[in-house]
């Protein structure tokens, strides 16, 4: 049996795909997988769907190229998925490295992070086209991480907790479309998207030094001007704004969407008690949770 975490990325998304560093972190919330050896490889994900390797959709794919890139033998791999799927908290890349993780450790094989990365890595490939790998990253680690594609995943300083609400503004959209749609913005209007990249780097680098000496509302400020960044890219909805013009009215320090947007879930940053921003969300009908992140994240509430 092994777990993995869901992820928040707390700053740079989007960025990241094209070398700005980003700020990502493990939450509490994540995958569980347990693999038994069965005759072929099969995999499991809670009660609604059966995934054989060879099969040819997009889960029969990045089962195959998971389990290939694993080179163990055959198993039967039970998952059960504590996110909702698709929201921009990682439940993809939180599958991936914990399935990889059971088959080693089933197969009693000690592999370290490295090789539990690329298997996973494989089977983000087969969904997103040109992930980043920041989600695999996070998946795998409890901490807060700055990543960016070429020096990975670096741990860094986090003065106490920094507590977070997250709500799920609206159903959620293609990873791989929305990455698409600002690729093609890019093409249409390159110096657009590169000052918002310029911007977002500068964004990140002074959430690290926020993040270092616990200044919660300077982050909280930096995340604010980090949704307006990425609503400039086309990848914020009406939901998302409103969703945090929610938490912002109800006290939260910033809040932003956080993943690929298109919908899925926004994070406000929520200093004292979370059941006011909880409460807020739940009369607008936005399905919510609280949890901490920070240099050992994992606290999630409920
Ligand atoms: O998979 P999501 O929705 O959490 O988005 C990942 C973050 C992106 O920067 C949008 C894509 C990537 O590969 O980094």
């Amino acid at each position: 049996m092994a777990r993995a975490n869901g992820k928040v990325i707390l700053l740079g998304e989007h960025a990241v795909v094209y070398g700005v560093p980003a700020i990502a972190a493990g939450i509490g919330k994540g995958a569980t997988a347990i693999a038994v050896p069965a005759e072929r490889p099969l995999l499991v994900l809670g009660a609604e769907r059966v995934v054989r390797a060879g099969e040819d959709d997009e889960l029969g794919r990045a089962f195959t190229a998971l389990h290939a890139a694993t080179g163990v033998g055959s198993y039967r791999i039970d998952v059960t998925l504590e996110l909702p799927p698709g929201a921009g908290l990682g439940a993809s890349a939180s599958i991936g490295v914990a399935t990889a993780r059971a088959l080693f450790e089933a197969s009693g094989i000690e592999a370290g992070r490295e090789r539990v990365l690329e298997a996973a890595g494989a089977w983000e490939r087969v969904f997103h086209g040109n992930p980043s790998g920041i989600d695999a990253e996070a998946a795998a680690c409890e901490a807060c991480i700055l990543y960016s594609r070429a020096d990975g995943a670096r741990p860094i300083a986090v003065a106490g907790e920094v507590p977070l609400v997250i709500g799920i503004a609206g159903p959620s959209a293609s990873t791989r479309v929305m990455v698409e749609g600002v690729a093609e913005l890019r093409q249409r209007k390159p110096e657009v998207v590169d000052k918002a990249m310029a911007g977002i780097l500068a964004l990140v680098n002074a959430a690290k030094g926020c993040l270092g000496v616990g200044d919660l509302r300077g982050l909280g400020r930096l995340m604010d001007l980090n949704q307006m960044l990425l609503s400039g890219l086309f990848v914020s909805t009406e939901g998302i704004e409103r969703a945090c013009a929610v938490a912002r009215a109800a006290g939260a320090l910033g809040a932003k969407l956080t993943g690929s947007g298109g919908g899925g879930a926004v994070i406000a940053l929520a200093p004292g008690d979370p059941e006011v921003i909880l409460s807020a969300f739940r009369s607008e009908g936005i399905q919510c949770f609280a949890t901490t992140v920070g240099a050992s994240s994992g606290g999630t509430r409920r």
